[in-house]
């Protein structure tokens, strides 16, 4: 099988407008720092109404196409995660196929695969497994994953966003997945869903998904160190695997206080499967240890020693990574490869060059996985790793040319989208040119529900 399967290249893609967290405490009349301090979110992202999925999806894979300069043809999947679900048949990646027209490229597999923020991840999995098959035929996979997470009037709205990401996937890859390393927990949950066709609008139960992530990340990190060791004593290595192991960790973020606790919550995870001669990596924890991990999910106390105990940690490994999830908010399924975008704009290829960067992807109803990245050594001016740092490195000047709108111009769009969405015989109202140039937008819907897209000069 080809050697290093992962991601060559990335592209990500936000709106071009957001909404400041402070001025929408003001404007909702809740306490100064609820959202900003309390959610750690500073600015949120959202869409005019003439945006939908497909034509974010559109301009985040043509984007990558266009600067990594591959022919069409090289493309031999394709694969999509969203839970933006505007058609129960046609998958967004047939609407994609409209890009390769023009090279006559047809023979791609993959289609859209769904469950809340989890497909990406899926996607990315079927992308590499795919590569490591007899099926391979040796082309390049792409993996897109976008969403536009809106929420009703309510203490959840603040915790939205939109974005998308595409991926390059090959052999040889600055970024390689580990091969046999994935933790994965799945059950039934209903934490977050979206049984209501006709809204954009999921159900959420706030506090129970808070614990059903929290759980996941327990059973995954569990069954990831159970895998990695079982790796090592076969090469003669017997010890415990904890967050050392990782140079970096990024997480699904529905909000950035979520992704803090969520690092504590592995540092409490090593903490509880250390012997007591350890006190000083894990200072304040002692009073906790006879707890049990499936006690501690709304322990006040224990949040409080463990955000204490694992504040370096977060800074090293984490804080980076949540750049973008920080002024954008949630993308559901690029949430995660936004949160690797953004740990690759705010270090350079010396800085990651042979680390391990772990990764944990959730979605509700709920499927997870934790999983890793080998990042290559060589990361030399022109090296595909140094590539890959460079061509992401302009994202936060990319987030702070966007326009800021107020508190009552996001409510207005937002009921817009709620009168458009799915209303036919019509053009989307507003300007293109508040859209990115070359921004992919939707021009029309007709009698029939059939989609037209257009693109920004
Ligand atoms: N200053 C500082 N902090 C403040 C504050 C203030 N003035 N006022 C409140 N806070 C703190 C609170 O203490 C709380 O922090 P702790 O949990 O650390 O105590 C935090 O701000 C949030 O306050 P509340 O718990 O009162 O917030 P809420 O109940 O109104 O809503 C929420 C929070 C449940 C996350 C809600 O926004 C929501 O339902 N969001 C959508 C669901 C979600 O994001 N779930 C996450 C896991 S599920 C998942 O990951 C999938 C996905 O993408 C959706």
């Amino acid at each position: 099988w080809p050697k290093d399967v992962g991601i060559l290249a990335m592209e990500v893609y936000f709106p071009a407008q957001y909404v400041d967290q402070t001025d929408l405490e003001k404007y909702n009349n809740v306490e100064a720092g609820k959202y900003t301090v309390g959610l750690g979110q500073t600015h949120m992202g959202f869409c005019s109404v003439q945006e939908d999925i497909n034509s974010l999806c559109l301009t985040v894979v043509q984007r990558l196409m266009e600067r990594t300069q591959l022919p069409w043809d090289s493309v031999g999947r394709l694969e999509v995660g969203t839970e933006t679900i505007i058609d129960k048949s046609k998958a967004v990646k047939t609407v994609l196929m409209e890009l390769f027209q023009d090279s006559g490229n047809t023979d791609i597999e993959g289609i859209d695969t769904t469950n809340a923020c989890y497909g990406g991840t899926a996607s990315l999995f079927n992308a590499a497994n795919w590569m490591e098959s007899s099926y391979w035929d040796g082309r390049y996979a792409l993996v897109v994953c976008g969403d536009i997470a809106v929420y009703p009037n309510g203490n959840a709205r603040p915790t939205g966003g939109a974005g998308a990401v595409a991926m390059l996937i090959g052999p040889k890859a600055p970024l390689a997945l580990e091969q046999g390393l994935r933790g994965t927990h799945m059950e039934n949950a209903y934490d977050f869903y979206k049984p209501n066709l006709a809204s954009e609008y999921p159900m959420v139960d706030g506090k129970l998904s808070i614990q059903c992530y929290l759980r996941a990340l327990d059973r995954c990190y569990a069954s990831y160190r159970q895998k990695i060791q079982k790796q090592w004593k076969q090469a003669g290595i017997d010890r415990p695997f904890t967050l050392d192991d990782l140079q970096y960790m990024i997480f699904h973020t529905p909000f950035c206080k979520m992704v803090q606790k969520s690092l504590a919550r592995l540092m409490f995870n090593d903490f509880l499967s250390s012997s007591g001669d350890t006190q000083t990596l894990y200072q304040g924890l002692e009073a906790f240890r006879e707890l049990k991990l499936e006690d501690t999910y709304t322990n006040k106390d224990l949040d409080k020693a463990l955000l204490k105990a694992s504040l370096d940690m977060f800074n090293k490994k984490t804080k980076a990574s949540l750049y973008l999830s920080t002024h954008n908010g949630n993308m559901y399924t690029s949430s995660l490869y936004g949160c690797l975008a953004s740990l690759l704009s705010h270090h350079s290829a010396q800085d990651l060059a042979g680390s391990r960067i772990g990764a944990f992807s959730y979605g509700s109803g709920l499927a997870a996985s934790l999983f890793s990245f080998r990042v290559s050594q060589d990361a030399s001016p022109g090296s595909p790793l140094d590539t890959l740092v460079s061509s992401i490195s302009d994202l936060p000047k990319r987030l702070a040319s966007r326009k800021r709108m107020s508190p009552e111009e996001f409510t207005e769009i937002m009921n817009q989208r709620e009168q458009f969405y799915h209303k036919v015989n019509f053009s989307p109202p507003g300007d293109t040119n508040n859209l990115f140039p070359g921004t992919w937008y939707l021009e029309r819907v007709d009698e029939m529900h059939r989609r037209k897209y257009a693109r920004r000069p």
